[in-house]
């Protein structure tokens, strides 16, 4: 792909449909490269908006929005940064040839509900993951729990950052699962997806990239391992590299190659994986910036957007790490609009610490608004400071 200027006839036109914090990133990546950026999301002055050459705000699970405006703005490429997206109008908009679609609709479609991407895993790669049931009633989450036996983890399909998501310890517990899953999914509400609980030692993110190599042709690149803790299904703080067996991270390559092999197409992937010992399974995939791959902001030389960026648009990558570091995320912690944050000196007085800020108008206690990045010698020394920085920032309302 031929790079034009921005706002000409030449122009290449990207249209990202959501401009959350990662979408922001893709965006300033984009842009350094002369890049014209259409950013959408379902509300107004979403992050990325606030820097893209124009920004929209339409429902993206709505087919006949999404179309209008794919054909009004006619970008070249069509970026998803979210999961909620009317992905049947994708498939149709990419088969038709108005634009493509990354990394491909299909790969978008099957990711967005855990039952087609389950399926592809487990079902047609044969890949080890938890064992599974689907379940659309509680009668039928019960005879699950029957089959698989406690503990279990019971997610609407079409849900994310653990949203509607909680484990279960005994049958007692299994009515207000029932009741939080389906308060929790997107749309579909009443069919869950219950997992057997995988005792793992750790879990990685394992940064994927497919991009062209010199031949023309498509080639798999991987990033360091990242480690993360997850709070409720949610992240809290991530670190780069995680160390692992070189059977384990073979294993875990391998199991990526498969998955993104299969989807297709050219960008990022984060591939969840869970790790005991020398042993990996599949959690999930998102064929798209990772929210634990932030730390890659801090440790490598083209962060996880640039290398999406680059991925999307034809070039070469370089996944290489720099330095250790970690991230921690700050949160809200009040619902309120237009809040401030105290104590940004404090965190960048720290050695090795930088800071990001997502500019939402909106916070809530558990809203992710910001992000404490840090590098150090090791990642523990990295995670201390990132977490410590992460602490000093404080929320107030203005
Ligand atoms: N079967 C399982 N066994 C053990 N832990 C699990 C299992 N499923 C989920 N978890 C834990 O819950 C976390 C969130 O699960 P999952 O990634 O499926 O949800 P999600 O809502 O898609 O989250 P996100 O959008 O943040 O990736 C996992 O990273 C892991 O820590
Ligand atoms: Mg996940």
């Amino acid at each position: 792909m031929r790079l034009g200027t921005p706002l000409s006839p030449s122009a290449t036109r990207v249209m990202l449909l959501g401009a959350g914090e990662l979408g922001k990133e893709v965006i300033i990546a984009l842009q350094r490269l002369g890049v014209e950026v259409v950013a959408v999301d379902r509300y107004a002055n979403a992050p990325g908006h606030q820097l893209a050459h124009r920004a929209h705000v339409i429902d993206m699970s709505d087919g006949a929005a999404l179309r209008a405006l794919i054909e009004a703005e006619k970008p070249h490429l069509v970026v998803p940064e979210i999961e909620a997206i009317a992905t049947e109008t994708l498939l149709e908009i990419e088969a038709a040839g108005l634009a493509e679609v990354i990394p491909t609709a299909r790969a978008a479609d099957l990711t967005m509900n855990r039952e087609g991407i389950r399926r592809l895993a487990a079902e047609t790669l044969g890949l080890p993951t938890s064992p599974y049931v689907f379940a659309d009633s509680l009668a039928d989450l019960s005879a699950a729990a029957e089959k698989l036996g406690y503990p279990l983890i019971v997610k609407p399909v079409m849900s994310s950052s653990g949203k509607g998501q909680s484990r279960v310890d005994d049958a007692s517990q299994l009515g207000s699962a029932w009741d939080y899953a389906s308060a929790g999914g997107r749309i579909n509400k009443g069919r869950v997806i219950v997992e057997g609980v995988i005792d793992f030692d750790y879990e990685v993110t394992l940064l994927t990239v497919r991009a062209l190599g010199k031949s023309g042709a498509v080639e798999t690149h991987f990033c360091e391992p990242i480690g993360h803790v997850q709070v409720k299904g949610d992240y809290v703080e991530s670190w780069q590299p995680q160390a692992m067996s070189a059977a384990a991270l073979e294993r875990a390559q391998e199991i990526a190659t498969a998955v993104t092999g299969n989807l297709g197409g050219r960008g990022i992937f984060g591939v969840e994986l869970f790790v005991r010992g020398d042993t990996v399974w599949f959690s999930e995939v998102s064929p798209r910036p990772h929210d634990t791959g932030m730390v890659t902001m801090a440790t490598q030389r083209l962060n996880e957007f640039e290398l999406h960026a680059h991925a999307i648009l034809g070039l070469p990558v370089d996944v290489s790490l720099r330095e250790p570091g970690a991230s921690a995320v700050i949160y809200g912690g009040m619902e309120a609009t237009g809040i401030a944050f105290d104590g940004v000196a404090d965190a960048l007085a720290m050695p090795g610490v930088d800071i990001r800020l997502f500019g939402k108008p909106q916070a809530f206690a558990r809203r992710r608004m910001g992000v404490a990045l840090a590098t150090a010698d090791t990642t523990d020394g990295a995670r201390s400071l990132a977490k410590a920085a992460a602490a000093a920032i404080k929320p107030v309302k203005a």
